[in-house]
């Protein structure tokens, strides 16, 4: 029979066990909630985060929704805000990156605080961080989406060896009005195109794994209808029908949705009277509802504290009551949330669910994201990255490709490379900082070569003849008699005109888009020596040139081409590269006539210049001074051949539209084969066209290429008068051509 064993060794046991469970316990690492017992790896992280949240306070569950702005030159945190790290109160900061910078923060969230939760670094890498593209509107008009998602892959690598994890790209407004100067940051004007490059970006920026450590989180931005904002004024009122919130502004947002963007910002202004930052219809009906979003969504810069502004919120504690109800979970840079949730939640105004939903959303990015398993960067790949040269070849030639030849008299261009003196004129043509437009990221005005450095390297710094005859503004003259000098004593000139790089982009709306200042007296003057000469336009918008459009020989759109934008335009003007791009956006003639788009409705009275009761101005062509979709090449192009098949479908059922295009010049190029769509009658007024194709093809001269489209039920339906969306029978017509102007038509019936 065994022996009972003594007391005092049964309570010296027990103790001990007490004692390694309890170590046990301290080692298991905090975010290790209890093994998940589904396999799904998103229960697995559902399961992590209710652990979270059943062991947070409240206060610290606010930490968590609130984001603010580290120190931007150096990007490093401040003091006090790595206090409220250490207190949990922190749950992301914009602006701090650096692999030196966001390690020592981490380490400060791990090590120092009771929490031990990862901080989230967040950061506007628009269109490059380090290596800058070119501007999102110039990228878009290579019409090439392969090239946008390159270069947001290309982005995310240098930004997250960079310790930023999250970026606030891409803008994907739509928008109609060139006056709104955050135009530069977008697609254009064509919700297809648009939802196309959103796609894309979005791809580029996460790939199909956000928690490796070249990829980064990406956010659809600015949830909504931002580029809807009235008489293009930046931050105005928006108000628009639900039809052209969910035909024209909705779509690129939910491109970004369907392909799994990881957050949402919210925009400044109101949408239909409730500002988006606490419209419950947009957040929540929409954006969670109908679509299924899972994702936090972010506040624009102090948005939730300016509802107090709007009028819609008393004071601060209204503020963050109706932004977090309304469905916006973190707070960027005003503190409206932190410093009244708990009191909120006191008064019954904040139920803790609500801020447990909020800080699910935040939580679960920052396990996508891989930060609880790899919370630091591995600071030893961060100048190789930043400095990889295969960046800056595919900033070049993407620039390449984002270029738009307008026009092109008398084969003008290309340059020859066995010029002598050639004069480079006009107060873009050596400005570092202008090159690379607006959100620059990380990039540095040294990295910049310049259109002078480019043109220096073709043709040798002893035959380019440089003046700058005035600065970007242009207000004086005075420089003029030098450029003039210039272009007397010299073969042929390139002129590099347009807007000075902070004329677009955030709170940059102007009321006239002509060329700043005295450019265009430059111009002329430059055009009366009667020297050759060529335009190259660097700006964030389109411009209305009407003078340069009738005079100039050739007029390349170069718009902002960023680190490698000397050397893309020298590719361009001596023909290396073709300029193939498109113009994503239309020009108008007039300021009068914005807005102008090439998707207008018919009306009952469309334009006839026969007849004076249409709709049209008096005292101006009523045409764009360059349409939608239009560019030129050093080529020529001709399409034949079309056919659609079948002709005749039912409302499920879809078409095949193919065209031939044929390079029937002398010189290779590119061509973007275009489909455009027509419902000629609905139950509800149709635009005249529609993008709902496009193809970038490249062909040796005498070559060709069959391009073969596809419509389908999403590209056929429409919404009806009580939004639905339906396929209607009835007859439409299909264009395929090199812009939204003319081109082969077809028509085919849907029964
Ligand atoms: C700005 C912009 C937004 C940007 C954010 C953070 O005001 O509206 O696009 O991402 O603040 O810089």
């Amino acid at each position: 029979m065994s022996r009972p064993v003594p007391i005092r060794l049964r309570i010296a046991l027990a103790a001990a066990v007490a004692a390694l469970l309890a170590l046990a316990l301290l080692l298991i690492p905090r975010d290790s909630a209890p093994p998940a017992t589904a396999d799904n790896p998103n229960d697995a992280i559902e399961a992590r985060i209710d652990d979270w949240l059943s062991r947070m306070t409240l206060q610290q569950k606010l930490g968590q929704l609130q984001q603010l702005d580290a120190d931007f030159p150096s990007g490093r945190l401040r003091d006090d805000q790595l206090q409220l790290v250490r207190e949990g109160r922190l749950g992301s900061t914009l602006n701090g990156r650096g692999a030196a910078a966001t390690n020592a923060a981490q380490r400060v969230a791990l090590e120092e605080s009771s929490l031990r939760i990862p901080l989230l670094f967040s950061f506007d890498v628009i269109h490059g961080y380090r290596t800058v593209f070119p501007v999102p509107l110039g990228e878009a008009s290579s019409w090439d989406p392969a090239a946008a998602e390159l270069s947001a892959s290309i982005a995310a690598q240098e930004a997250r060896a960079a310790g930023v994890a999250w970026t606030f790209a891409p803008m994907v407004d739509v928008t109609r009005d060139p006056r709104w100067g955050r135009i530069v940051e977008g697609a254009g004007e064509d919700s297809y195109l648009g939802s196309v490059f959103s796609a894309a970006r979005v791809h580029g920026f996460q790939g199909d794994d956000y928690s490796r450590p070249d990829r980064v989180a990406a956010t659809a931005k600015h949830w909504v209808a931002y580029g809807g904002t009235e008489a293009g004024r930046d931050y105005n009122t928006v108000d628009v029908s639900d039809r052209r919130l969910r035909e024209f502004y909705f779509p690129p947002f939910r491109a970004a949705v369907d392909a799994g963007v990881a957050t949402f910002m919210t925009s400044f202004n109101e949408v239909n009277g409730v500002p988006a930052t606490a419209n419950p219809y947009v957040l929540r009906d929409v954006l969670r509802r109908e679509w299924g979003f899972d994702g936090p969504v972010v506040s624009d810069y102090t948005a939730i504290r300016e509802l107090i502004i709007h009028g819609v919120a008393a004071d601060d504690a209204d503020a963050a009551q109706l932004a977090v109800n309304a469905g916006t979970d973190i707070e960027m840079v005003s503190r409206t949330i932190a410093e009244n949730g708990e009191r909120l939640v006191a008064e019954g105004k904040l139920s803790e669910a609500t801020i447990d939903e909020a800080v699910r959303h935040v939580l679960r990015l920052k396990y996508r994201l891989g930060l609880f398993d790899r919370p630091y960067v591995d600071a030893s790949r961060e100048a190789a990255v930043l400095s990889d040269p295969q960046h800056r070849r595919e900033a070049r030639r993407i620039a390449g490709r984002s270029m738009v030849l307008l026009k092109n008299d008398g084969g003008a261009l290309p340059l020859s490379r066995d010029l002598r003196k050639v004069a480079l004129v006009g107060p873009l043509a050596d400005s570092q900082v202008d090159m690379m437009g607006t959100w620059i990221g990380d990039g540095k005005e040294s990295d910049v070569v310049t259109i002078r450095d480019g043109l220096e390297q073709v043709y040798g710094s002893r035959n380019v003849r440089y003046a700058q005859g005035c600065d970007a503004p242009c207000r004086s003259s005075g420089g003029f008699g030098n450029a003039l000098a210039a272009v007397r004593s010299s073969q042929a000139a390139v002129v590099v005109l347009g807007e000075p790089w902070d004329w677009s982009g955030e709170a940059s709306a102007r009321s006239r888009i002509d060329l700043p200042g005295k450019q265009e007296q430059l111009l002329k003057a430059i055009a009366a020596t009667g020297k050759p000469y060529v335009v190259v336009l660097m700006n964030g918008r389109p411009l209305t040139i009407d003078w340069a459009a009738r005079h100039a020989p050739a007029i390349v759109e170069a718009w902002y081409p960023g680190s490698e934008a000397g050397n893309a335009v020298a590719d361009v003007l001596t023909g290396k590269v073709d300029p193939g791009g498109k113009l994503p956006v239309t020009f108008p003639r007039s300021t009068g006539q914005i807005p102008i788009h090439y998707d207008e409705k018919p009306t009952g009275r469309p334009f006839d210049p026969a007849n004076k009761y249409t709709s049209k101005y008096l005292d101006v062509d009523n045409t764009p001074l360059y349409p939608f979709g239009f560019g030129l090449s050093y080529t020529r192009f001709a399409l034949s051949d079309l056919s659609v098949s079948p002709g005749t479908i039912d409302a499920d059922g879809s078409v095949s539209v193919s065209a031939t295009v044929r390079n029937v010049g002398r010189r290779a190029g590119d061509e973007v084969v275009q489909l455009y769509l027509r419902d000629r009658v609905a139950s509800v007024t149709r635009p005249v066209r529609s993008l709902r194709g496009f193809s970038r093809v490249t062909l040796q001269p005498g070559a060709s290429q069959r391009v073969t489209f596809r419509l389908d039920r999403d590209d056929l339906a429409l919404l009806d008068a009580s939004g639905r969306s339906v396929v209607e029978p009835g007859a439409f017509t299909v264009w395929v051509s090199n812009s939204s102007v003319g081109g082969l038509e077809a028509s085919f019936t849907v029964e």
